[in-house]
């Protein structure tokens, strides 16, 4: 068999992706109930449009989701029929501390999860918890100026001190923040950014990233001083960085976009800032403030695991200006990959080529915990959707994936496909973006029953995960 006996097989999800009740019992508004489904959406998830509350011309979908906050038990029974091993959800850091910084949290939202911890318990799943799935409270975007601002990495320390303490016996994977590299692509949404104009945009994320990666590592600290047993993650936007040609300058354009990405796990796995950054930063006049012990703390609370989603490859080339609009990632077409629907390039190849690349320079433990299909589906009067183009996609994938253990030699942990229930896009805010092996009747502006019905990739996955992976057609 090539994937390890305790292989975790399962699904990822978002809170603010698929919880709702935005508004229920004391929860905080967050950045990421302010992002609307529609043509604003770019401006104001990368932090250009000011979006800090709500208006009447947009409709904005993280408010009601797929309502799992009152669901989450048939949900979570459903991924139970499937056999998941393993459920990736993430903590809305507004419903444990509303404002973000209370001295006390909520115990509302601390019981909510808490609930949810024991129904995967109940089932033998385990709980993979993100601690901040993009989600920032508003209170700290507009008292504090977001991630730039140092006081934030407190805040964040009572928070994963409220979580370790709570749930300690019961979680063991915690990742600290996902998609860290999404900064760079989506200030407002990944890390609670807005830009003044005139403001040095660059020096700004400098600073909010350099907090991030402290906040990071203090959570690693923590967690393993209240519980030895947890094992802490980080989490990348992974897909390498092809180069155009084999221009030697098109190469550099890759190995510089490369390291972009890469210098957020260099940092968090390695415990220190690679001299490519400091340069650059020195060069830039950018260097982020730090204090005294900023440089033993993170030597000192490397991540445990590298965990990463992968979706697609990229390509830059040192003079290209033909970028994709559709990536909100930057990347330019690869003409030898075919696209989905949303114009996202399909390369399970890349996929193999990605895990080697990340665990060549980290060596440690790797966990894919995202990887999926955004595709429209049309389901037939009873809910049924006949999704061979989704079980197509990721049995390409798990192949790859297949490929990178068995023949390459690379240490996986576990798989969790990006959203095994349909829920709101991230990217675009749009409900037909579906991922899901369960289908949500819920359209892009919130119609629709949310009643769920199981698609044909539900029974494909269910016996997938019973045959540890072997059993793929
Ligand atoms: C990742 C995110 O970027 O990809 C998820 O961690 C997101 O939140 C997923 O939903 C798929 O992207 P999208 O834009 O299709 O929802």
């Amino acid at each position: 068999m090539t994937f390890r006996e305790d292989f975790l097989w399962g699904g990822a999800t978002a809170a603010n992706q698929c919880e709702g009740a935005y508004d229920v019992d004391g929860r905080g508004l967050a950045n990421v109930d302010l992002c609307p489904v529609g043509p604003d959406r770019q401006e104001i998830i990368i932090g250009r449009k000011k979006m800090f509350d709500f208006d009447d011309e947009h409709f904005y979908p993280a408010k009601e989701s797929i309502d799992m906050y009152n669901r989450y038990k048939g949900d979570i029974a459903l991924f139970a029929e499937m056999g998941f091993k393993v459920y990736r959800f993430s903590i809305a850091w507004t419903r444990i501390f509303p404002n973000g910084d209370e001295e006390a949290p909520n115990e509302k939202g601390l019981s909510f999860y808490e609930d949810l911890i024991d129904e995967c318990l109940k089932y033998n799943i385990e709980p993979l918890i993100t601690i901040t799935h993009f989600d920032f409270p508003m209170h700290l975007v507009k008292e504090y100026g977001g991630w730039r601002n140092r006081k934030v990495v407190d805040f964040y320390q009572n928070l994963v001190r409220a979580i370790f303490e709570r749930f300690k016996g019961k979680v063991k994977y915690y990742l600290t923040f996902n998609e860290i590299n999404v900064i760079l692509a989506a200030s407002f949404m990944g890390a609670g950014l807005y830009f003044e104009d005139g403001e040095d945009v660059e020096k700004v994320r400098a600073q909010a990233i350099h907090n991030e990666l402290m906040a990071s590592a203090y959570a690693t600290k923590i967690a393993h001083e209240i519980d030895p047993d947890i094992k802490v993650g980080c989490m990348l936007a992974a897909g390498e960085y092809y180069p155009a040609s084999m221009k030697p300058e098109d190469i550099f354009a890759a190995q510089k976009a490369n390291r972009d990405n890469y210098f957020f796990v260099d940092v968090q796995a390695r415990g220190y800032y690679p001299n490519y950054k400091l340069k650059e930063y020195e060069r830039l006049g950018i260097m982020p403030e730090m204090k005294e012990e900023d440089a033993k703390i993170l030597r000192e609370n490397t991540v445990d695991f590298i965990s990463f989603s992968y979706y697609t490859t990229r390509a830059i080339g040192a003079d290209a200006t033909n970028y994709d609009e559709a990536n909100l990632i930057k990347t330019i077409e690869n003409p030898y990959l075919e696209k989905t629907e949303w114009g996202w390039q399909v390369d399970p190849l890349g996929f193999r080529i990605t895990m080697n690349e990340i665990y060549d320079r980290y060596q440690k433990p790797l966990f894919v915990v995202e990887n999926g299909l955004g595709a429209k589906d049309n389901p037939d009067e009873n809910g049924y959707v006949e999704d061979d183009y989704r079980i197509d996609y990721l049995r390409d994938h798990i192949k790859a994936m297949k490929d990178a253990v068995d023949l390459d030699g690379v240490d996986l942990l576990g798989y969790t496909t990006w959203g095994p229930i349909d829920l709101v896009s991230a990217g675009t805010g749009e409900m037909s973006k579906r991922y899901g092996f369960i289908y949500v009747d819920r359209d892009d502006y919130g119609k629709g029953s949310l009643a769920r019905s199981k698609k044909k990739s539900f029974y494909w996955y269910k016996k997938v995960i019973a045959s540890n992976g072997e059993d793929l057609d």
